[in-house]
């Protein structure tokens, strides 16, 4: 290749593939991830909701409630088949950022608040992925935890947190599965760029773990192309038209990037090409068997849903309860999936109402709620005849005693990429419909669906709640399957659900109008804040009913624990179905370094492993826990890494991280723990420097950068400040945002202001900074235009 050529190919052609430098290097094709094939034709990336028919699995949250590690080897094999027939290389997929938030907007993406359930998550799905052919692409690298201003912000963590919690997940995945790829987050961490950091790319990423794939930008994180190939990037996506080729021809003249740097990031580009090409060269590659991959959604939805209350109405057997009523319009237009890059175009499945009716139920039915986009302001008065029209239902004499199914959750417009959620609440005429409801009876079985807690309080009176997350394509079948007891549910939530959101750890520092979100509760995440500071939540990590009920006993550790690192227990289904359990291992360090505000803090659990096991009724078995490889270790600041801590643990088997079965203790040989928690709030001046990123000349970089402005506070913009900032002080601005997102409207004819795909893409009109709107907007923002809007801003600030 020559220059022209090898600076070329840090940059992608168009939104999905790699250049070949005239057919010189193989070409790779990436999708979306992570939940099934988002296979987009057209090359504008704005064009989110148009892609090819494929199968729409449960979405992260949800299969992370089946904590069944087998399913997610499944669920990587099945989306590689659908990859390999669309000639797909990586798949964007999964994501495996840490749940800072219950409001985050994506968490529905995501796994967990633990990471180490993630990372036994991502690992399991990673393997399944490659070894039908197909890389798979972890995201997003790394606290990329809320979506406002995601392309801005910084998220200011503290070094030990960030090991041990936020980047520990990947750092399992990376270990344990060898990811091809992964892609660098749009966020800063103190203050720098993700895509721009060689301490997170080249050091953690590569030296400390071993990574040999390829690091992507994700789509438009790329902001300064020679800082990213210095720091180890490998590909900036998508196109950026030009302008990173002239950015890289420049820094290579004025000598401020090496070609070394060029030729390292280009050499692993290929080997990489080269490499998926191979793996599909030995794949089996075959049509698409849709009915079967329909069928394993249908599995993998129900080994995931989660039975939050039964007072023993469920399940409903058809000798006894035949007749059923049925609330709410989201058991016709049920909520799979939510919006954003995930959203996967399937075909059409029967909904929860046909599938009842077809398992033999027979159902009355009223809408209850409108659950399409509408304006807040005009809610009201669509709601009051439905809300009416259903209560006339329940009171219908006939329907005395019949069963309720309520179905509620967040619709749509609720959560989604791009945007966070403000409150834990449902709609609120779900609310008052349900609350109208439960004065008439209690005989209700609540179906809820949402990417991520909501408050569950107002259903408490009812007989069971059962939460299906965003369970894909099979919803329908699999409520059915699993209200009339054909399934036992098996879920357990994969993280807390908190009573209020003024409980929730990031509570003071989460989504805010400005770009400094500091991660002051460290490495208390979930459920290590609610056990240390003793929050009750409305459930807790870990929990989830059963229609059996399961005893546990013969709790037995190998002598050397920390070396063997597995444990023993013996597990018996003691009722009358067929069901599986999720056994949860949870070590507790006394005196645990991480709790420094002495009188408030109590010691807590932490999960160390967990198995899922199936038993027949009356069945028993003894099972193996593989626990993590850090379950007596901390991060150490002065070592730069993991070291076993010496003392006292108790070791715990739990059904919940609240429930817990069985107790022995160990005491474990070690280095001393450091008690330096490396908070923000009380960093010494010795140890906020072991907190910063290790190389200082970066830190006082980004400390010159926007990352720790906030926006109102702004003297001049840089091309790396958003529209939506400059808009504030700028009538010209503001102008151009308008005829922007008018713009944006009219493209999307007929689609809601609400809806998520046009949500999504306001959003980055506002929040991106203007640099990265070049390679996002599809070639209609040029450098030349964004330095006009820049000079704009600048000139109506004064
Ligand atoms: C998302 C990624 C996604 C990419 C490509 C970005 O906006 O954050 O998760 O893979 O777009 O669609």
């Amino acid at each position: 290749m020559d220059l022209k050529e090898k600076i070329r190919l840090f940059n992608g052609v168009g939104s999905w593939k790699t250049y070949t430098a005239n057919g010189k290097i193989p070409e790779i094709v990436m999708s979306d991830g992570p939940h099934g094939l988002r296979k987009q034709e057209s090359e504008s990336y704005a064009d989110l909701n148009k892609s090819n028919i494929a199968t729409c699995f449960p979405t992260a949250s949800c299969i992370a409630s089946s904590w069944n590690k087998k399913s997610l080897t499944k669920l990587g094999q099945a989306i590689a088949a659908e990859a390999l027939a669309e000639n797909i290389h990586i798949m964007l997929g999964c994501g495996l950022n840490i749940k800072r938030s219950p409001l985050c907007g994506r968490n529905f993406e995501y796994f967990s608040e633990d990471p180490y359930l993630s990372g036994e998550l991502a690992a399991n799905y990673v393997k399944g992925m490659q070894e039908k052919g197909v890389a798979s692409c972890i995201k997003h690298f790394a606290c990329n935890n809320q979506e406002k201003r995601r392309q801005t912000s910084s998220s200011n963590v503290d070094l030990k947190t960030l090991h041990e919690i936020y980047l520990r997940g990947f750092e399992i995945a990376v270990k344990k599965s060898q990811p091809l790829a992964i892609m660098s987050s749009y966020n800063k961490i103190n203050g720098l760029y993700a895509s721009h950091n060689p301490y997170l790319l080249n050091k953690v990423l590569r030296e400390k773990w071993g990574f040999n794939g390829i690091v992507i930008s994700d789509w438009g994180a790329c902001i300064n192309a020679p800082e990213c190939i210095k720091a180890g990037l490998d590909l900036a996506m998508p196109d950026s038209y030009g302008y990173f080729d002239m950015q890289i021809e420049k820094a290579l003249k004025d000598k401020s990037l090496d070609e070394a740097d060029l030729d390292t990031v280009n050499k692993r580009l290929i080997s990489t090409a080269e490499k998926l090409h191979k793996m599909r060269e030995t794949a089996e590659i075959k049509p698409v068997d849709y009915k079967a991959q329909h069928q394993l959604a249908l599995e993998l939805a129900e080994d995931s849903a989660v039975l939050l209350k039964n007072d023993g109405l469920l399940p409903l057997s058809l000798s006894e309860n035949k007749e059923i009523v049925v609330i709410g319009e989201l058991a016709e237009y049920m909520k799979f999936q939510a919006g954003g890059s995930s959203h996967i175009t399937t075909k059409e499945y029967p909904n929860a109402l046909s599938a009842l009716q077809n398992q033999g139920f027979s159902v009355d039915y009223s809408k209850g709620y409108f659950s399409g986009f509408c304006k807040r302001s005009k809610a009201k008065k669509i709601n009051a005849p439905l809300i009416e029209k259903a209560i006339e239902t329940i009171k219908k004499p006939e329907n005395k005693n019949k069963p309720v199914l309520f179905f509620c959750g967040l619709t749509e417009a609720f959560e989604g990429e791009g945007f966070d959620r403000d409150n834990l609440e449902l709609p609120p005429e779900q609310i008052e419909l349900l609350e109208k409801i439960l004065e008439i009876t209690q005989k209700v079985i609540v179906i809820s669906f949402s990417g991520a807690p909501v408050n569950l309080l107002p259903a408490q009176k009812a007989a069971a709640i059962l939460q299906m997350y965003l369970c894909g394509e099979a919803c329908g079948q699999a409520i059915a399957d699993l209200i009339s007891g054909k399934v036992t549910p098996s879920g357990k939530l994969a993280e807390s659900w908190p009573v209020k959101i003024e409980d929730t750890p990031s509570y003071n520092n989460f989504a805010q109008d400005h770009d400094n979100v500091q991660y002051e509760e460290g490495p208390l995440v979930g459920y290590r804040w609610y056990q240390a500071k003793n929050i009750p939540v409305q459930y807790p990590f870990g929990y989830g009913l059963s229609y059996t009920s399961f005893e546990y006993s013969d709790f037995s550790l190998p002598d050397n624990i920390a070396e063997e690192l597995k444990a023993f227990v013996t597990v018996k289904n003691t009722g009358k179905y067929d069901g599986s359990e999720i056994v949860q291992l949870y070590v507790q360090k006394q005196n645990n370094e991480n709790l420094n505000d002495n009188n408030q803090n109590q010691t807590y659990r932490e999960l160390r492993g967990f198995e899922k096991v199936f038993l027949k009724a009356g069945e028993e078995k003894q099972i193996e826990i593989p626990l993590d490889d850090n379950a007596f270790k901390s991060y150490s600041l002065e070592k730069e890494d993991f070291v076993q801590i010496k003392g006292d643990y108790l070791i715990e088997i739990g059904a919940s991280v609240e429930d817990i079965k069985l107790t022995t203790s160990v005491t474990v040989d070690g280095e001393e723990a450091n008690n330096t928690m490396c908070s923000f709030a009380n960093a010494t001046s010795t140890n906020a420097k072991m907190c910063s990123f290790a190389n200082a000349k970066l830190q006082a970089k980004a400390e010159n950068a926007n990352g720790t402005k906030s926006a109102e506070t702004f003297a001049t913009f840089s091309i790396a400040d958003s529209l939506g900032d400059m808009a504030k002080s700028s009538w010209r601005i503001r102008l151009v945002v308008k005829i922007l997102t008018g713009g944006l409207v009219l493209m999307n004819k007929g689609k809601s202001r609400e809806d998520p795909a046009v949500k999504i893409a306001i959003s980055a009109i506002l929040e991106n900074p203007l640099e990265s709107l070049i390679s996002t907007s599809g070639g209609l923002i040029t450098y030349k235009l964004a330095n006009k809007f820049l000079k704009w801003a600048n000139a109506d600030k004064k």
